[in-house]
């Protein structure tokens, strides 16, 4: 059986631990392999060999840093294939969908590669004649990074190609469902020539290494995607012993489709944005608004579009649905659909695990509709993370609108309309950090900035320029060429 190990200071080796646990295919119940639980020992060696290579790293010149991910980018591409059967394999969503995340990891090489010959900083003019100011970026230090299983390549390249170009050195701990392709990744940033130390992954669950990398002294800031409830709990601790967070979290995402609507477009955004991925993106559609005099038709549409659903393993190219990450998802998702029944909504289609689908020993659940949901039930509050839409019928534009908004997330929202003037009010009223208009609520590109409001995170965005926000200092800079003492805000001309 293949053991998944952790990699420190440039050698893979075994947890200090000595403890292992199975990594799961979703699809079928298969053991892919034994992934290493680590603790607080393993993060101590780890952050000691990030704080040693760091030190030179920083001294690199950025767009020689940059080199090495372009190396990487294209070492991603030559393995593209490769990688997203892994994807499929550990994390259970179809084939095309990985493929199309192995290019995001792709194109975030490329993209922040170009920010080595770019990072720039300002200069200003000083108060005083013979004096020069400016604003550089330096680089936080020792990065720690906990990444969540849904986006396993995406999302780590989304933190850890930025925090590299910037100067960082990194620890990292992958979700315990998806060690696979995190091995693949360190393995790539290997061959890519990446200094020893500047990336040390460190397998094992967030209550044991998770929680010592937020401990550690030695880590300067916490780069996290995953659920609110870990992430309150990071900010929490770290917020007490002031390290820098960067969080990104939950979504209750919606799709808002109005009376004058392209419907068949709407439709077909809907399935692909709400049971894509089995709902399992932070993006994903939960919740479809929709303008009453066109409910009825949107619910037969839906209903017809979902009856083609195909669900199976995603290796098999004819799969629209895999299966959910793991049994305990499973369980969540069937729990929060029993509440939605209990609390009164009408389910339309799916409400229960598809035991039938493939050896029987996957995880799959049938995609979920429910209508004449109102905004307070739960299901149209809470996070699913999994196939399950609710349907919310609405009166009016401001209407939808003040429904969009009144959850605690923030991460993506969409409309559907024909009228312009409805476009530019939604954009302007929308309170998320994304928002589509004639698209659904999934599809972001790395070159521009993802998160979002509220609870969705905690105000940093990962990819775009704003992600050198979060893995970099401004350092203010003065030069007094006047060979004298020159007072700032009192030897100044004018007064
Ligand atoms: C996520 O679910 O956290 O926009 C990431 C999208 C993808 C990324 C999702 N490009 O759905």
């Amino acid at each position: 059986m293949q053991k998944f190990m952790n990699y420190i200071d440039g050698k893979w080796q075994e947890p200090s631990t000595g403890r292992y646990i199975p990594v799961i295919n979703p699809a079928n119940g298969a053991v892919l392999g034994m992934v290493a639980q680590s603790s607080s020992a393993d993060v101590d060696q780890a952050v000691a060999a990030a704080r040693k290579a760091q030190k030179e790293w920083r001294l690199v010149p950025a767009p020689e840093r940059a080199e090495l991910l372009f190396t990487v980018g294209r070492l991603l591409k030559e393995n593209k294939e490769r990688l997203a059967q892994t994807i499929t394999s550990e994390m259970g969503k179809v084939i095309e969908e990985a493929r199309g995340e192995v290019q995001e990891a792709i194109d975030m090489a490329h993209y922040m590669a170009g920010e080595g010959r770019r990072m720039f900083g300002e200069t200003m003019p000083s108060e005083l004649r013979n004096k020069f100011a400016m604003s550089i970026r330096v680089p936080i230090g020792i990065v720690g990074l906990i990444t969540p299983w849904n986006f396993p390549i995406a999302i780590a390249s989304w933190k850890s190609l930025p925090a590299l170009v910037t100067g960082n050195a990194l620890v990292w701990k992958p979700s315990p469902d998806t060690p696979i392709v995190a091995e693949a990744f360190v393995r790539i940033y290997e061959k890519a020539g990446l200094p020893k130390g500047l990336i040390n992954l460190v397998q094992g669950s967030g209550p044991e290494a998770g929680a010592a990398m937020v401990e550690h002294p030695g880590i300067d800031l916490i780069g996290f995607t995953g659920s609110n409830a870990v992430g309150k709990k990071i900010n929490e601790r770290a917020g007490a012993l002031l390290k820098r967070t960067s969080l990104e979290m939950g979504g209750k995402n919606a799709i808002i489709v109005m009376d004058d609507a392209n419907l068949d477009l709407a439709v077909e955004s809907i399935i692909w944005s709400g049971f894509g991925t089995s709902g399992q993106r932070c993006t994903a559609a939960s919740r479809v608004i929709v303008h009453e005099a066109i409910k009825q038709r949107l619910e037969d549409k839906l209903i017809a579009a979902v009856r083609q659903l195909k669900l199976g393993d995603g290796h098999d190219e004819a799969t629209d649905i895999g299966p959910v990450i793991n049994k305990a998802v499973l369980e969540k998702i069937n729990k929060y659909v029993r509440v939605g029944i209990d609390e009164g909504a009408r389910l339309l289609c799916g409400g229960k695990t598809a035991e039938k689908v493939g050896n029987g020993k996957g995880f799959y659940y049938e995609p979920t509709i429910f209508t004449d949901v109102m905004p307070d039930m739960t299901i149209a509050k809470e996070e699913i993370f999994g196939p399950v839409l609710s349907i919310i019928g609405v009166k009016d534009l401001e209407s939808a609108i003040e429904v969009n908004n009144n959850v605690s997330f923030g991460l993506s929202s969409s409309i559907f309309t024909s009228d312009v003037n409805r476009v530019f009010r939604a954009i302007r009223d929308l309170d998320t950090g994304i928002v589509y208009i004639n698209a659904g609520t999934t599809g972001a590109e790395i070159h521009l900035p993802f998160g979002g409001t509220k609870e969705t995170g905690n105000g940093h965005r990962d990819s775009g320029v704003a992600a050198l926000d979060v893995y970099t200092e401004w350092r203010a800079v003065y030069v007094d060429f006047s060979n004298t003492l020159q007072r700032a805000q009192i030897d100044t001309n004018t007064k």
